[in-house]
Parts: C-alpha cells; sequence; structure tokens
C-alpha cells in the first residue's frame, strides 16, 4: 500500500487526536428523552420538523424516529460559517423550504446555538409565513458566545462550554460530521 492510501485509510472514530466529549450511547439516551418529550408536546398538532442543512441531519435522522406522531420534514440550507470557525455574522440562504409552513407547527431542528444569529435570521424569515407555531429544537446549545440573549431554545439535546465542537453532525472545515460521537479536536493544526 502507497504511504498516501493508508493515510486516507486512517481510522476517524479512533483518531487519537479527538476527545470525546458526549459518547453514542449518552447521545441516544438523551435524544429519546426529547422525543418522548417532543411527542406529548406535539400530540393532536400539525408537526413539521425543519432541518438546518448540513449540521442538523444526523440529530434530525434520529430524533424524527424517537417521534412517535404524524409529522413531515423539510430542509433549509442557510451559511454562517464558511470554512473557518468564527461567526462572520452574515447569514445567506442557500436552499428555502420545499413546502408552505402556513397553520402548521414548525419545529426548526438545529446542530448547535452559538451566537444565535443565524437561528434569530432564520425565526424572522419563517416568522412571516403563517405558521401556527414556532419552536426551536437544537442538539447542542453554547450559551456563552450568545449574541440575541432573547433567542428561546426550547429543547436542547446538551449544554456545552464555549468550545469548537465537532461530531454527529458537527464539522470543522467540513469535517468529522460523520463521527458517532461529539468530541473536540485536541489539537487543530494536526489533521
Ligand atoms: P451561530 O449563528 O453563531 O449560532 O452559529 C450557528 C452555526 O455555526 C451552527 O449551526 C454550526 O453550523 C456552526 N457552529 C457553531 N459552533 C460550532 C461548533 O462548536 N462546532 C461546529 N460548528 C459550529
Ligand atoms: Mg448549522
Amino acid at each position: 500500500m502507497s504511504t498516501e492510501s493508508s493515510a486516507n485509510s486512517l481510522s476517524e472514530f479512533g483518531n487519537p487526536n479527538l476527545e470525546i466529549f458526549y459518547s453514542e450511547d449518552a447521545i441516544r439516551e438523551r435524544i429519546r428523552e426529547m422525543g418522548r418529550q417532543i411527542s406529548a408536546d406535539y400530540r393532536g398538532m400539525d408537526l413539521v420538523l425543519v432541518g438546518v442543512l448540513k449540521g442538523s441531519c444526523i440529530f434530525l435522522a434520529d430524533l424524527m424516529r424517537e417521534i412517535d406522531l404524524p409529522l413531515t420534514i423539510d430542509f433549509m440550507s442557510v451559511s454562517s460559517y464558511k470554512d473557518g470557525t468564527t461567526s462572520s455574522g452574515d447569514v445567506e440562504i442557500l436552499k428555502d423550504l420545499s413546502n408552505p409552513i402556513r397553520d402548521k407547527d414548525v419545529l426548526v431542528v438545529e446542530d448547535i446555538v452559538d451566537t444565535g444569529l443565524t437561528l434569530t435570521r432564520l425565526l424572522e424569515l419563517l416568522g412571516s409565513r403563517g405558521a401556527r407555531s414556532i419552536k426551536l429544537a437544537s442538539f447542542l446549545d453554547k450559551p456563552e458566545p450568545r449574541i440575541n440573549k432573547d433567542l428561546e431554545i426550547h429543547y436542547v439535546g446538551f449544554t456545552v462550554p464555549n468550545k469548537f465542537v465537532v461530531g454527529y453532525g458537527l464539522d470543522a472545515a467540513g469535517r468529522y460530521r460523520n463521527l458517532p460521537f461529539v468530541g473536540v479536536v485536541k489539537d487543530p493544526s494536526k489533521a
């Protein structure tokens, strides 16, 4: 095997440069609880889960299988972080919803709320479309860097310290979304 192909086949899940923050088991247990709560709260309502791409994809896939109610899903894609790890403050709509949300009970599903700027802009936009209710579920809440202190997150998986976390959908420059756990990159200068 050439040097290049063996480097490409190194295990990502066992990457020694990652420190595990939330294990696969802890995440599964927490999402089960969130699903139970959401199922109780939305009984008899017209629930639409709106996933914010790409980061929420794994959370949405797991959470929806813990919500035992009739529901539909839709997706939006907004960009706030380009390839870096700090907020640009800019939010651009890259992909809008496929279906109207008029009279629907919308639950926006996000990977992490950091400054809150992305969600503030997104909720403003969705708020003008006649939904019956709009709430927010975020897998992670990182309250320390919050700029919009009024942003209410109705369902939170875990509250994290002010560190850049990866895995379970969250990336650093596109990488690590596939990790089944949440971790911190110990030395970002190492690949
Ligand atoms: P906000 O607008 O600052 O709240 O940023 C929200 C978006 O930034 C999230 O949806 C993520 O895509 C990204 N982000 C914020 N913090 C982290 C992190 O610790 N790891 C990975 N992505 C993050
Ligand atoms: Mg995101």
